[in-house]
């Protein structure tokens, strides 16, 4: 069996992340999306409404599984008999970061390989740290996040400026 990690902050879930989930998702038996308990980073979404939110977005996919991980990726992936992480990259600015990643995850990992894939061109320029900051101001999330998750998504970010 065929599986994959697709690893990340998801803070929140963008189109290009759905767009990415469901390009994985074809090419695997299993895909785990993993959401990172990262404590260096000051959330606006909690680990559990990340996942959550995930959850309801894949409901359609019954091969895709969304959990959270502490700690290194490689270990989370040995722990889910996974051969592969699933990253994306948007354009050449993603690349550095995510090339040092692959190699360094190769060097902790040999065994495990790492596959890029591209979202869709319309999304290209749209990234979590936008969302926030779009949201937090009051813009409009459409063509930035999933429609089922996008009033969810726009009050807390809101909420999180105005109180
Ligand atoms: O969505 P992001 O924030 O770009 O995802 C980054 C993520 C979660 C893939 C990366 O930070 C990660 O894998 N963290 C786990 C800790 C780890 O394994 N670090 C070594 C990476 S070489």
């Amino acid at each position: 069996m065929r599986s994959a990690i697709y690893p990340g902050s998801f803070d929140p879930v963008t189109l290009g992340h759905w767009d990415l989930i469901q390009r994985a998702a074809k090419l695997v038996d299993r895909l785990v999306v993993a959401v990172l308990h990262n404590p260096t980073k000051n959330p606006a979404f909690s680990v559990d409404e990340r996942v959550a939110m995930l959850e309801e977005l894949t409901a359609s996919l019954p091969h895709v599984e969304v959990t959270s991980f502490h700690g290194l990726l490689v270990d989370f992936a040995k722990s889910h008999n996974a051969q592969v992480i699933v990253r994306g990259v948007r354009a050449f600015s993603d690349f550095e970061y995510e090339f040092q990643m692959a190699l360094m995850n190769r060097k902790l990992a040999p065994d495990l390989e790492t596959v890029f894939l591209m979202p869709k061109e319309k999304y290209s320029a749209v990234s979590s740290r936008l969302v926030r900051e779009i949201g937090g101001m009051g813009g409009n999330l459409a063509d930035l996040v999933p429609d089922i998750l996008r009033s969810r998504i726009a009050d807390r970010l809101l909420t999180d400026l105005h109180g």
